[in-house]
């Protein structure tokens, strides 16, 4: 099927890419000249795995063109919407490039073209533009397609997806998009055929129970530091109660990245503006802004204060396996360590030249040594396999005091302990 897709960002790129791969032909618009240059030339933006070999692949079978240019999108059957909905002051997601999107769309593709929101909206904001492009005099066909996939794992997330989320008011529009994923639906992947609305709400849902899920285990991580009680194996005997699953389990310095930050304030402010605020939603984003506070002060505590001290930071990436900073628990803790004036060092495998776009007053390194040399503490903030690997008795010669704060609960503790540190981890007294 001939499929465009406007925005080439993060969700965009990797299903334009991934759809292509399936055999449909894409074309991706995208405002941005030079991104669309880069494109062409089969150069992924940003890091994820896999993507670069994907986007070369489906460019050399010709199933994927980049432009700048909308009316290439005049033949296609389907338009996927995929630009940012980013917050505004008061947490409610900016809806302006999505309408935007839609109404160029709309002026260029045929009658019975179907236009698909994945940007991640507000529940009802599917309704809301089919009603007011029709005040403009404008008739569309809309339907939700929202997304599921993790930054670091989008391809396989892609591949193998939990189950696919149809919102859709139309058979005709609902067989489009069958059409689209026919080789989901021939593998028996869990298909959920809702109305739009609906649609949209599972996506914000599911994004906010995972973080109230995170919220959690991080306030059972803190008790169980003051009962002596260790989370790792509460977490294991929780999660195999498939009632409530191993995932998403793991304590660490709160979540963050580019969604759950985002989607959570926008559906706790969806809930206030509906009078139905959601009281456990609200704490969870409480306790994980509160947590940036906790973990700073452990590091005070440890170093009995940072000011002019040499502090090393393993990880500046908000997980493993991107290259993407934002709403990085690690880049607030830099930033409150800059501000005590501690001498900050950094090293991440990936997201250092994102870092040093921030113009913080730190040093980066391109290696776990050169940061750690002559440090009086070393604090992992992302859990990057690089750093569970780590020859601790190695790096203990080269520190000058050997604390090391384990924000991700990686280090192998007894071969921490043997080369001599100062170990303090998470949930763990
Ligand atoms: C998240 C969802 O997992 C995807 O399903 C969704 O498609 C995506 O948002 C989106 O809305 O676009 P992502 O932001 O890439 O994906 O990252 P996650 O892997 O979900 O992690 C989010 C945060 O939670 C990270 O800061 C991570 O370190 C933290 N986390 C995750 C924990 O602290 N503990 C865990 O056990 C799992």
């Amino acid at each position: 099927m001939k499929i465009g897709f406007i925005g080439s960002g993060y969700v965009g790129l990797v299903s334009g890419v991934m759809l292509a791969s399936l055999g449909h032909k894409i074309t991706c618009i995208d405002n941005d000249l030079s991104k669309v240059i880069k494109l062409s030339n089969g150069e992924v933006p940003f890091y994820e795995p896999g993507l670069d070999v994907c986007l070369k692949d489906a460019i050399n079978k010709e199933n994927i063109v980049f432009s700048s240019d909308y009316a290439l999108l005049g033949d296609c059957k389907a338009v996927f919407i995929c630009v940012g909905t980013p917050s505004k002051s008061n947490g409610e997601a900016d809806l302006s490039a999505v309408e935007q999107a839609i109404i160029n769309v709309a002026g260029i593709v045929k009658k019975d073209c179907l236009i698909i929101i994945k940007s991640t909206v507000p529940p009802g904001t599917n309704n809301l533009m089919i009603n007011r492009l029709k005040d403009n005099g404008i008739t569309i066909n809309l339907a939700s397609n929202p997304e599921f996939l993790r930054e670091g794992a989008a391809i396989n997330d892609f591949s193998n997806p939990d189950r696919i989320v149809f919102g859709s008011n139309s058979i005709s529009d609902l067989e489009i998009l069958r059409e689209i994923y026919n080789k989901f639906i021939k593998e028996k992947v869990s298909i959920v055929e809702t109305d739009p609305t609906t649609a949209e709400m599972i996506k914000y849902a599911s994004n906010s129970f995972l973080a109230v899920k995170i919220a959690f285990i991080n306030e059972m991580a803190n008790l169980c530091e003051k009962i002596g009680s260790d989370v790792k194996q509460l977490s294991l005997g929780m999660g195999l109660d498939p009632r409530i699953g191993a995932l998403f389990l793991n304590p660490g310095p709160g979540f963050g990245g580019s969604c759950f930050p985002k989607d959570t304030d926008a559906l706790a402010n969806i809930a206030e503006k509906y009078k139905c605020p959601i009281s456990i939603l609200n704490a969870a984003i409480i306790s994980n802004k509160d947590r940036y506070e906790f973990l700073f002060n452990r590091i005070i505590e440890t170093t009995s204060g940072v000011s002019n001290k040499k502090i090393a930071i393993l990880g500046a990436s908000f997980k493993a396996n991107t290259d993407d900073i934002r709403s990085s628990p690690s880049i607030e803790i830099i930033k409150k360590l800059v501000d005590s004036k501690a001498d900050v060092h950094v090293y991440d495998p990936k997201a250092l030249d994102n870092l040093m776009k921030l113009g913080l007053t730190i040093t980066t390194h391109n290696n776990i040594e050169s940061c750690v040399h002559s440090s009086e503490a070393i604090i992992i903030l992302t859990e990057w396999d690089e750093f569970s690997n780590i020859n601790w008795k190695a790096i203990s010669e080269l520190v000058k005091r050997k604390n090391l704060i384990d924000y991700r609960n990686i280090a192998d503790e007894k071969e921490v302990l043997l080369a001599g540190f100062n170990y303090s981890c998470i949930g763990k007294k």
